[in-house]
Order: C-alpha cells, then sequence, then structure tokens
C-alpha cells in the first residue's frame, strides 16, 4: 500500500475494513514523502492530521473554510482545489457520494489536477465502488484479503454477468463452484473477480479453473519455491489395499471439509505413513487431496536444505505459513526423515539446523489452528525423530505393509488392466500366488516389464509374460528381509495396520 500512495496514481482506493490501519499508514507515508496530511469524513468534516491526532484547523486560517463548514463533500472538495500541494487527502466512507454526477465531476477535475497540483486523493471504505468516469485515475487496493461471504458474493454477481452475456447458464458441478468458492477466499478483491471471469469465462466451471486459481494463488503468496503444488493426482481407486486407512479417511473427510456441518467435531489434522518402501505410501497421500478434493501441496525438504543453506528454518516457518494461506489443503511431507534427520545435503549435521526444522515443525503441528490436513510419509523409521512419532503428534500412525492376497490380486487389476495386458481368473490366481512378497511397486515393474517384453517378441502381453517378470525378480522382501522385520516389529505397538 505504501508503494501505492507514493506513486502519483491520482486516486488510490483503499477498501478495508481498518481505517485505524490505513490512518497509520497513511501517515508514515505522508511524513516520509513530506506531505501534508489531510482526511475528510462526513461527520468531521476535513481535517489536518498531524501526529495522530486530528486538529480542526481554524476558521478561515491559511484561507480554508474551518471543518465545520467542510462536512458537506462538494464544499471539502472546494476546500482541498485551494490545498497547495503536496498533500494526501484521505476521504472516508466516500462510497455514496460516487453516485453523484457533480461530485464525480468534482473528483476528476481533482484528478486531473494532480499532476501538477501534488494532490493525491485516497478513497477509503469498506465497500467502494469507482464510478466509470474515474476508472482510468484510480487505483484499488485491497488491505485484507477477501472473505468467503464476499467472495460468494462476487462469485454470483460473475456468474449473473456471465450468464447474461452468454445467454445461458454456467455449467459445472455445484462441488467445483464450492471449492472455487472456498480458494479464492483470502485472495484480494482484484484477484478473485480477474480468476472468476477467466473461470467462467468459458461458461463452464471445470477442475482446470481450480488448478489455475491455486496457481495464482500461490504465485500470488510467492510460495512457488517451497511448495511444490502438485497436479494430476490420482484417484483412492487406483490404491490396491489400505482399506483401514481408506475408512478412516472417509469418515474424517466431512469433519475436516465442513465442521459445522459434522457438528462441530474437530477437523483432522494429519496422519503418518509409515512402511516397506514401494507399498503405495506417496500414492495414498496423493489420493487423499484427490478424495477431499483440496490441493496438495508437497513440501519441498530438499529445497529447503539445499538452496536455503543456513536460513532453512525461517523458510520452513514461511512454507508453514503459506500452508496456512492456502487452506483448505492437504500439505504432504514426503519421506520426512530425509528432511529432518539431516542424514542428507547441506547443512543438515543432525544437530544444529534440522534440530531446529524439527523444533519449528513440532510447534505448527501442536499450535496451528488452519485447516490443514499434514500427510507425512516415511520409510525408515531409524532416522525417523522420535520427538515426531510420540503419541498426539499425528492422529494417526499407519503401518503400510507388503499388499496381502486380496491387495495383491487387485495391484494385478489395476496395473495389468492399465497396461492392458490381459487375464482371467485362473491367471489371476496364479499371479497372486507368485507376487508373494512383492511391493505395489514391484508388481506394476514386473508388468511394465512384460509389455516390453511383449513389445519386443512382438505379441500381446499376456499374464503368462508377467508371470515370468515376476519370478526372474528378487524382492526388496528377499533381499532386505531383516530391515522389513524390524519395521514391523517396530509398528507393531506404535501404529495402526493400514490394511
Ligand atoms: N497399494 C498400491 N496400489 C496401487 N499401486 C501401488 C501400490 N503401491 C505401490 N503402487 C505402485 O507403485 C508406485 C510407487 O509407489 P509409492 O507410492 O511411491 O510407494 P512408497 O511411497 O510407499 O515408497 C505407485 O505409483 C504405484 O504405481
Ligand atoms: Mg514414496
Amino acid at each position: 500500500m505504501t508503494a501505492l500512495l507514493d506513486t502519483h496514481t491520482p486516486v488510490v482506493v483503499l477498501q478495508t475494513h481498518e481505517e485505524k490501519r490505513v490512518l497509520a499508514l497513511a501517515e508514515a507515508v505522508a511524513r516520509r514523502t513530506q506531505r501534508a496530511l489531510w482526511v475528510w469524513s462526513a461527520s468531521r468534516g476535513l481535517r489536518a492530521l498531524h501526529g495522530v491526532k486530528l486538529r480542526l484547523v481554524d476558521h478561515g486560517a491559511d484561507g480554508h473554510p474551518g471543518a465545520g463548514d467542510t462536512k458537506e463533500l462538494p464544499a471539502a472538495l472546494a476546500a482541498v482545489e485551494r490545498l497547495e500541494g503536496p498533500a494526501l487527502v484521505l476521504l472516508l466512507d466516500i462510497h455514496p457520494y460516487l453516485n453523484h454526477p457533480v461530485t464525480v465531476r468534482a473528483l476528476k477535475d481533482q484528478a486531473l489536477k494532480c499532476e501538477t497540483g501534488g494532490v493525491q486523493l485516497a478513497f477509503v471504505g469498506h465497500a467502494v465502488t469507482v464510478p466509470d468516469e474515474l476508472v482510468p485515475w484510480c487505483s484499488r487496493f485491497d488491505l485484507e484479503p477477501m472473505t468467503p461471504e464476499r467472495v460468494r458474493a462476487v462469485l454470483k454477481e460473475e456468474i449473473t454477468r456471465q450468464r447474461g452475456r452468454a445467454g445461458q447458464d454456467v455449467a459445472g458441478c455445484q462441488r467445483t463452484l464450492e471449492s472455487l468458492q472456498r480458494h479464492l477466499a483470502g485472495l484480494p478483491e482484484a484477484a478473485v473477480r480477474h480468476l472468476a471471469r477467466l473461470a467462467l469465462g468459458d461458461g463452464q466451471i471445470t477442475t482446470a479453473d481450480l488448478a489455475r486459481v491455486l496457481e495464482a494463488k500461490q504465485a500470488q503468496m510467492g510460495a512457488a519455491e517451497l511448495l511444490v503444488f502438485e497436479q494430476n493426482l490420482p484417484d483412492m481407486a487406483s490404491v490396491a489395499g489400505m482399506k483401514a486407512l481408506k475408512r478412516w479417511l472417509l469418515l474424517r473427510r466431512e469433519p475436516f471439509l465442513d465442521p459445522v456441518a459434522a457438528g462441530g467435531l474437530p477437523p483432522p489434522k494429519g496422519m503418518l505413513l509409515l512402511g516397506v518402501q514401494g507399498a503405495g505410501k506417496s500414492l495414498a497421500a496423493k489420493a487423499t487431496a484427490a478424495a477431499w478434493q483440496l490441493p496438495l501441496f508437497r513440501m519441498d525438504f530438499g529445497a529447503l536444505l539445499d538452496k536455503w543453506q543456513g536460513e532453512s528454518e525461517r523458510k520452513l516457518r514461511e512454507a508453514l505459513r503459506m500452508a496456512e494461506a492456502m487452506q483448505p489443503c492437504v500439505l504432504w511431507m514426503d519421506e520426512i526423515e530425509k528432511g529432518l534427520s539431516g542424514g542428507g545435503a547441506g547443512e543438515g549435521d543432525g544437530t544444529g539446523a534440522t534440530r531446529r526444522m524439527l523444533g519449528t515443525l513440532l510447534t505448527w503441528m501442536a499450535e496451528r489452528r488452519g485447516r490443514v490436513f499434514l500427510v507425512a510419509t516415511a520409510n525408515d523409521i531409524e532416522s525417523l525423530p522420535p520427538e515426531l512419532v510420540r503419541k498426539g503428534r499425528f492422529d494417526e500412525i499407519f503401518f503400510v505393509d507388503l499388499p496381502d492376497e486380496a491387495t495383491r490380486a487387485e495391484l494385478m487389476r489395476i496395473h495389468l488392466g492399465r497396461l492392458k495386458i490381459g487375464f482371467d481368473d485362473t491367471a489371476l490366481a496364479s499371479l497372486v500366488v507368485a507376487s508373494v512378497g512383492f511391493s505395489g511397486a514391484e508388481v506394476e515393474a514386473a508388468a511394465v516389464a512384460a509389455r516390453y517384453e511383449a513389445h519386443a517378441l512382438a505379441k500381446a502381453a499376456d499374464a503368462g509374460l508377467v508371470l515370468a517378470e515376476l519370478a526372474r525378480t528378487k524382492p526388496l522382501s528377499v533381499t532386505r528381509a531383516e530391515a522389513i522385520d524390524a519395521l514391523r516389529a517396530w509398528a507393531a505397538d506404535r501404529a495402526v495396520p493400514a490394511g
């Protein structure tokens, strides 16, 4: 805002409920730019602002009328016209007067004179609509982000506008519209209008519009370098197994998205998925956001540690604040142990920076009020800081084990289906038996390898080729049997099975 008041825009529109804050800011700006500061309101007329106190101008002093004579806006504007710049004039709650042609003309005259006269006007109010005649001289500045109620009103207006223009209703499901509404809240009005118009311009509201809104929001916040906005999320149906986890999430969807409708149940705050590599933890994290129709932001620990060496803790705080600004959303910390154990890159020495980061994260987890659902995943308990898994940090800690028989059948259906590899029930039974000890990622890899094999042999891929691939592979459960046993033993009394 200070930048705007500094520039010589003839009229600055400051939309806000916080008049006091505006006065304080304007005062600082006026002092810095060595301008006089005048404030007009209908109740008190035009007064000079000195220090924090408003001083009544003596009647007739400096050739100006007294404050009492300038309660009417035309008289005040006449007085402003006689001001010898440079000055900044705040007009409080001027919006009802902006319907008067004569007033608008007087304001326009003043705006035209700004360059030579050095008098800058600022309209201050909670709902200022600038008349068309003045638009070329105005710059808007919203001090506060829009509330959901105001976003709803703007969207309604824009939808009506679009309907009038196109002569037909805007298409799209109610749910998408609601998500759009949720995510537009928190942005300043100018951005809300711009994005709403972009979204509605083609006559339909789609998920692509949502993605665009989120991108804009993220850019607006300057968060891109810390939080990676993940798109094209897999849906829950593409995750095999994890029945208990899926049910847990299903029960918490409404309390998270709409705590009021859920009878005031406290919204869930987060979960930790712990388990064997390749078991689908990252996949499930992404599918969670898809199932809840929320944006997913991945915390980039690598960048935090490498790119922001020396300031990673501060940057982490910033990233967490950004995530809160994006709420409701899912914040995903993939392989959290790597980001916090300091075994890896940069300054992470396991004592200094990463300890501080862990402290910051734990404090945030304990104190936050916002609706950011944290999903952390971890493969390695050895380097997982014990404080992080203490009771109460996460709503739940899930252990994702290697797939059981039923889950392997599901995996075959999902992946062979996706890769168009045909199979019948008998083949499925053999595949399930042959894949004991294989993770989801390994099953997928075998299916992909079968496709290559088939291509080389110039034949259609079939279950036989997948079986051959499975037979050729030694899964991690064999090569890393001990580590997996240790993981299971650790999880036995600390986590609940995901499936
Ligand atoms: N339970 C599962 N259901 C479906 N696909 C799976 C499953 N587990 C693993 N996969 C496949 O393996 C890939 C890698 O799994 P990933 O989620 O990265 O495992 P993790 O994060 O546990 O190491 C997934 O993208 C998916 O294609
Ligand atoms: Mg992973």
